[in-house]
């Protein structure tokens, strides 16, 4: 399963590639507000330095304005994934983008039917968003469950991108499924690593160590 991160914040998206376990990158205009810098500027240094996947988000409602953008957001890098909404403007793009091997990640997924025509039409990648769903306390796994089940049934190539992940759960779970990816906020993924055993357990080695350390032949 790969491994992206949901930011448009540079110092998170380099702390993350700096583990060397980074896959790509997902953005949307919020992370970009969030950001508090230019969309060019932080278009351009995310794309410089992942070279994996980045998913940079249209704003246009027609898909005549989502294909102009598309091309313009890939003068950024050929790792440029573009990010469509799910409505029927958005479907139109993906076909066409799709035509001239263009990547094309569907955003804003809720129920599974969704993903199966954004498939059709040719999409890269499929973004369910499951914590929004428990938000509103329904199951998100249970979207991904079903897409996963769909494309499987009928090989399909697009791919699974989990989104609006919250905690470590739905990375297990999403893997349990057989996800392709997984987007991740810097603290979900901080989250994957430590576990209060393992510190505890390294606390006591060290202290150990310390007491043995001196005696020791090498
Ligand atoms: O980037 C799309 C998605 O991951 C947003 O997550 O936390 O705003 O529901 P969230």
């Amino acid at each position: 399963m790969k491994i992206f991160i949901d930011s448009a914040d540079l110092e998170e998206i380099k702390a993350a590639n700096s583990l060397g376990l980074l896959d790509g990158v997902t953005t949307n205009p919020t992370l970009i507000a969030k950001s508090g810098k230019a969309f060019a500027e932080v278009a351009r240094s995310i794309t410089a330095l992942v070279k994996g996947p980045v998913s940079l988000e249209v704003t246009s409602i027609q898909w005549e304005g989502m294909l102009a953008e598309a091309h313009a957001l890939r003068k950024h890098g050929d790792n440029v994934v573009v990010k469509i909404p799910m409505t029927a403007d958005g479907l139109k793009a993906v076909k066409a983008l799709s035509a001239e091997k263009i990547p094309t990640n569907v955003t804003l997924i809720f129920q599974p039917v969704q993903a199966l025509l954004a498939a059709k039409a040719g999409a890269t990648y499929v973004s369910p968003f499951i914590g929004r769903h428990d938000d509103i306390a329904q199951d998100g796994m249970l979207l991904v469950k079903d897409i996963v089940t769909m494309f499987r049934n009928y090989a399909v190539k697009t791919q699974v991108l989990v989104a609006s992940v919250r905690h470590p759960i739905h990375v297990i779970e999403s893997a349990k499924l057989g996800a392709d990816v997984v987007t991740l906020p810097l603290k979900v993924i901080h989250q994957l690593i430590r576990h209060p055993l393992t510190d505890a357990g390294l606390k006591t080695f060290l202290a150990d160590w310390e007491k043995v350390s001196n005696k020791s032949l090498t």
